[in-house]
């Protein structure tokens, strides 16, 4: 979510600041780097559930993702509501 903002990704909004209450960061992760990373919390999971458009083998918070170099190379689509 930092490196969107940071480089101005439009649709990635982040209103909460990254506090995982808001959603506006939804994402979809590509499926072959799902395994990769760290399963979404339950936290992540119930504001996942109240989001539009979602994908439930896909989505996730982009907040929630923490940037590693195993993860270099990562591929997000944006949810069409989003766009
Ligand atoms: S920035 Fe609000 S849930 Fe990710």
């Amino acid at each position: 979510m930092l490196a969107a903002i940071d480089n101005a990704v439009p649709g990635i909004d982040a209103d909460c600041g990254g506090q995982c209450v808001c959603a506006t960061c939804h994402v979809y992760v590509d499926e072959h780097w799902s395994e990769r990373l760290v399963p979404a919390s339950q936290t992540e999971q119930w504001t996942l559930d109240g989001s539009v458009d979602l994908d439930p083998a896909r989505s996730r918070l982009a907040c929630q993702i923490v940037l590693t170099e195993a993860l270099d190379g990562l591929t997000v689509t944006l949810p069409q509501s989003q766009r």
